[in-house]
């Protein structure tokens, strides 16, 4: 059977089930009176954003109400185990969640993402965390309601994990963040196995949305008002090259450019091996592709990324970052950097220095090298000593600090188009509104603004973000 078919069964019979919760929810709500609140915690990328959007999308059509706190009947942790720290944050929530259900033993607790693909957490809830109800992973999330109504009729702890799977079900409800800006998957999985990277084994084997459900939700979202897409995968440049009819991801974008309502087109990540001269050509004649590229580099030294298994040379890097320089000249490069990969030299960390100098990256990501138990570099011998990484993290923190602040202030005391997305948190009366080129700016102004793209001049840089006013 062709996928597409197989992909609207399965939404059809998860729509059911949503619809017979929706009764039974309904019918319990005239006795006591009360709306069952959900509460989901969110931990990593804007991969687990977005699926963070769609188990709240279930929930809400089931009859579920959000709230902040975690003091609710349904709790969801989408967590991440990109690193370890991401992990220790979940375990240390989970500790807590088990005191709040022992106040209300109804609650019901529930835990997917990227950390479920290791068999090794799993173990580790259904050891010591037995309070879990349900337990699911990153492949299937669209079954979140039939889960649900296993375990509302049983009482036993919920687990359905898939190591990988073909199946891409996107068409059930969906609950947008913003209603102005969404993130729009395009592809799932990873192929490159980098060797200090658990991604690939967690979110399985590189797969392509078709373009045709790209372009209708994409026309969907625009019709509902929105404004900016961010096209979301963790290769986007290997776009569709696994699909029966092949296709570009520049020519993708170039479909997408056509849709009307759509003002700003963003995505991530690009691996730089696969960025080719048609998307830069593109990205150049673009008038809706943000000014903005994210390449993660990862090191500059070119003995490093051979181990990494990345694919590229340090001088490949900086050629590629010339290239797309000469052809978009104020395009805003961001970037993200792995300091402390075994057996990392003090040469080797200079040649990171060196790229990150002659880049002048607007903003990068660095990150402390993280062991991940069944990844290559897990295994390998000279392991860098936490000192000594720390010490290089701090110098290369100082050199982008420097960086960014040296980018920023290139646009100082000029008017951008920024896109007005909320009230400031600190302080209500001013508007923080986001640049092409992803910078934040805060500005005076009133909240009707607040999803419209408007001219703010940008009055002082403050090394990430700005300080403006409404350029009337
Ligand atoms: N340790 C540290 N950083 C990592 N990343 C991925 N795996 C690891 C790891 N084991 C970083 C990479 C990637 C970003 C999303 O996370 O820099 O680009
Ligand atoms: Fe991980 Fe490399 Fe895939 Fe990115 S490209 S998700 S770093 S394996």
């Amino acid at each position: 059977m062709e996928h597409t078919n197989v992909n609207a069964i399965e939404a059809a019979k998860q729509l059911d089930i949503i619809n017979e919760l929706k009764v039974r929810f309904e019918q319990e709500k005239s006795k006591t009176g009360k709306t069952k609140t959900y509460h989901i915690e969110t931990f990593g990328c804007q991969m687990n954003s977005r699926d963070s959007e769609k188990i709240a999308g279930i929930l809400k059509q089931i009859g579920y109400e959000e709230t902040d706190s975690e003091e609710a009947d349904f709790v969801i942790f989408n967590t991440c185990t990109v690193r370890e720290n991401a992990n220790n944050k979940v375990w240390g929530r989970l500790g807590y969640l088990g005191n709040l259900k022992k106040k209300n033993p109804d609650m019901l607790i529930a835990i997917c993402g990227c950390m479920m693909q290791e068999p090794t957490a799993v173990e580790k809830i259904k050891s010591s965390y037995r309070f879990v109800d349900i337990i699911f992973g990153t492949h299937n999330i669209f079954k979140l309601a039939e889960l649900l109504q296993l375990r509302l009729n049983s009482d036993r702890m919920i687990i359905d994990l898939w190591k990988d799977t073909d199946l891409i079900v996107e068409n059930l409800p969906n609950e947008r963040k913003y209603s102005f800006k969404a993130g729009v998957n395009i592809m799932f999985g990873c192929n490159n196995f980098c060797s200090y990277c658990i991604v690939p084994y967690v979110r399985g084997r590189e797969r392509s949305r078709n373009p045709k459900d790209i372009i209708d939700e994409i026309t969907a979202l625009a019709k509902d008002g929105v404004l900016e897409v961010m096209l979301l995968g963790q290769n986007v440049n290997s776009y569709g090259k696994t699909l029966e009819e092949p296709i570009t991801f520049a020519q993708l974008l170039q479909e997408i450019e056509k849709i009307d309502g759509i003002e700003r087109i963003r995505f991530m990540t690009s691996h730089p091996k696969d960025l080719s001269q048609e998307l830069i050509d593109v990205m150049k004649s673009s008038k809706k592709i943000c000014n903005h590229l994210h390449l993660p580099m990862q090191s500059g030294s070119t003995r490093l990324l051979k181990i990494m298994n990345r694919k590229y040379t340090k001088e490949g890097y900086l050629e590629l970052v010339d290239k797309i320089r000469k052809a978009v000249p104020n395009i805003s490069l961001t970037t993200d950097i792995i300091v402390g990969f075994p057996g990392e030299t003090e040469e080797d960390f200079e040649e990171t220095l060196d790229v990150v100098r002659k880049v002048g990256f607007d903003s990068a990501f660095t990150f402390l090298y993280s062991k991940r138990t069944g990844t290559p570099a897990a295994t390998m011998e000279n392991q860098v000593e936490e000192a000594v990484a720390m010490e290089r993290f701090n110098r290369l923190l100082k050199e982008i600090q420097t960086c960014s602040a040296n980018r920023t202030l290139r646009d100082e005391h000029t008017v951008q188009k920024v896109l007005v997305e909320e009230i400031n948190s600190q302080d209500p009366n001013l508007l923080t509104g986001r640049l092409g080129n992803n910078l934040l700016v805060h500005f005076p102004g009133d909240p009707s603004y607040i999803g419209k793209i408007i001219d703010v001049y940008l009055e002082e840089s403050k090394g990430f973000y700005y300080i403006g006013r409404l350029q009337e």
